[in-house]
């Protein structure tokens, strides 16, 4: 199944508009803007009235009448200058959900099958603990990788993290200055106390040596040198580097665990040390990098910039290398390691400049394939409710793992408030709330369009009612309890597929109270399509909103448990079912689990 409700139906009308002998295209259908008035709508007799020179009446009475007796279509009129508005019949769009319910993938295209994409939305800095700003690329990133590998994409998360530069070298050389050397190199890497430990002193180190190499030029020497030892492997510096690189990982391995965000590659930009010179020597060759004031540049400046447009660095006049060097060196890699179709940077809107003259750089360098789309996927600042970048009460930089804590508090308050979760053990009371958490932190973000700023509001993230996160959730489990109930089950954790094959498997028919409910169903393809073309998750999570909402009106209004008829008890079941699966598989694709029960 390949072609969705609206697909098939721009089909149909695009046919009568070719009849006329007006473009086909202009029979674009679309769900309509006014779902009380039709179901769908096409507007194209607007445009074919230009060029046919009539009236767009006229034309919207002409394909009107073509249409009339199709066979698939309950009702077709015109509303106001020529709009063209559709109703289809119970029996076409019930025939369409048992498509959908056949069809392994819901009726997603596999359109991403045979290519690989790379992703790249981590970016934590060792030595560093991570903090909010960490959070974003981490959701919206992994939301990404999820929805194109459901699409059929080679996904390959790479978490890319910052290992590669001077604060290194400032950090190691403080520790031998200091005479730390053994010490640190004698810290227990299984041991969790002892990698706290370590990186609760590299946080409080690291301002100070920052400001003390401001100050001190013999200290900044010092830190410089100690840079070059490490990136030529030197012991102890490298040795000390590596240590620090384990233990930061570790750290950042619990965090995006407690996030459930998944990376495939847990590589740094130090991977790419050894392809830097070469690569600088092959684009010094092309040309393409050139001397300038003494460092080695790539200019990306073109003729119809609007903007500044300052060149690519790749060595400093110190011969240090730069941000966009390794990430210049990275596309090398990635591009000969993994061949990808794409690769997609889910980094901080402020981050625009770097990117545009990075993708600059690789295009003009031939460090990539002119066949590799790079796309950067930026994303706007979650804010404090003062409307400034979030930070701690006391004013400072909040830590992912504090962030997380305190929606985990949140989320249980919520459940002990709602008395939900009154008859679990505390292992499982534990697990909802985790997943409560993660559903209330994620969800208010990928609710929000990508490149817009939101405002960070954990009271309002974690409430049952309204578009939540924890609203969502409850919705989920609200139907799998209905469907134990059908099934007179007790049996916490049901068997959804096997309900679903069951109920699809027998005839499934449609009648007025079904129908808002079927039509939302049928358009889960369209948003996701929406979603993946413009690598906007938001698309998802407001269908997903909207559907949770049109099973809502539905439950309230429907007789599903009640219903005396076996057959319209049947179909309604069947809704049900597939209910829970479009929603299980959107919330999926924003990261969400639904607990077993709530
Ligand atoms: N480590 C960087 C930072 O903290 C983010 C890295 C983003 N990814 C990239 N390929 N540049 O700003």
């Amino acid at each position: 199944m390949t072609r969705s409700l609206v697909e098939k139906l721009s089909d149909v009308v695009g046919a009568a508009f070719s009849a006329r002998d007006l473009p086909a295209d202009l029979g674009a259908v679309r769900v309509s803007d006014r779902p009380d008035l039709a179901q769908f709508q096409c507007n194209g007799a607007m445009a074919a009235a230009k060029i046919a020179g009539k009236a767009p009446r006229d034309i919207a009475n002409d394909i009107v009448g073509t249409l009339a007796g199709h066979g698939d279509l309950s009702r077709v009129d015109i509303a106001g200058p020529g709009f063209i508005n559709l109703d289809v019949t119970d029996d076409y769009l019930a025939a369409h959900l048992r498509d959908m319910a056949g069809d392994s993938h819901l009726g997603v295209p596999q359109s991403g099958s045979g290519q690989t994409v790379v992703l790249d939305y981590g970016g934590p800095n060792i030595a560093k603990p991570m903090h909010v700003g960490h959070l974003r690329s981490a959701i919206i990133g992994d939301s990404l990788r999820l929805m194109m590998r459901y699409a059929g994409f080679k996904t390959l998360g790479d978490v890319h993290m910052g290992d590669w530069g001077t604060h290194m070298g400032m950090i190691v050389s403080e520790f031998i200055r200091t005479g730390a050397t053994d010490r640190i190199l004698g810290i227990d890497l299984e041991d969790e106390e002892q990698i706290d430990a370590l990186m609760g002193e590299l946080g409080v180190m690291y301002p100070q040596i920052a400001a003390a190499c401001k100050e001190d030029p013999a200290r900044k020497e010092e830190a410089l040198a100690a840079t070059v030892k490490i990136q030529n492997k030197e012991s102890p510096y490298f040795d000390l580097l590596q240590l620090i690189r384990k233990a930061s990982v570790n750290g950042m391995r619990r965090n995006y665990a407690l996030l459930g965000v998944h990376f495939d590659l847990w590589k740094g930009e130090a991977d790419v040390h050894d392809l830097i010179a070469p690569m600088v020597a092959d684009l010094k060759a092309k040309k393409l990098a050139v001397e300038s004031d003494g460092a080695t540049v790539i200019p990306v400046k073109r003729d119809d910039d609007k903007k500044e447009m300052p060149p690519l660095i790749l060595y400093k006049r110190d011969g240090g290398v730069m941000y966009g060097t390794t990430d210049l060196a990275t596309i090398v890699e990635r591009v000969s390691l993994y061949d990808p179709a794409r690769i997609i940077y889910v980094v901080d809107q402020r981050q625009h400049l770097h990117f545009e003259q990075l993708f600059r750089a690789a295009m003009a360098g031939a460090v990539t394939r002119p066949d590799v789309a790079l796309f950067f996927a930026g994303f706007g600042t979650m804010n404090g409710t003062d409307g400034k970048p979030f930070k701690t009460r006391a004013g400072g930089v909040m830590k992912l793992e504090d962030l997380i804590a305190m929606a985990l508090d949140k989320a249980r308050e919520r459940l002990d408030e709602a008395a939900l979760a009154q008859d679990m053990d505390e292992a499982e009371k534990n697990d909802v709330a985790h997943k409560v958490a993660i559903a209330a932190i994620k969800f208010a973000d990928l609710q929000n369009q990508r490149t817009s700023d939101y405002v960070f509001d954990l009271d309002r993230f974690a409430a049952f009612e309204g578009k939540t996160g924890p609203y969502m959730l409850y919705q989920a489990v609200r139907i799998k309890s209905l469907l134990r109930k059908a099934y007179v089950t007790n049996d916490i954790d049901i068997d959804i597929d096997t309900m679903f094959r069951d109920l699809w498997n027998n005839d499934v028919s449609l009648r007025e109270g079904d129908r808002s409910l079927a039509l939302q169903l049928a358009q889960f393809s369209d948003a996701f399509d929406a979603a993946l073309r413009h690598y906007m998750p938001h698309h998802l999570a407001e269908y997903g909103y909207q559907l949770a909402n049109s099973f809502s009106s539905f439950y309230a209004n429907c007789h599903i448990l009640s219903e005396d008829d076996p057959a319209i008890r049947q179909s309604r079941l069947a809704l049900c079912v597939l209910t829970y699966k479009v929603l299980e598989t959107t919330l999926a694709m924003l990261g969400i689990a639904i607990p077993r029960r709530m």
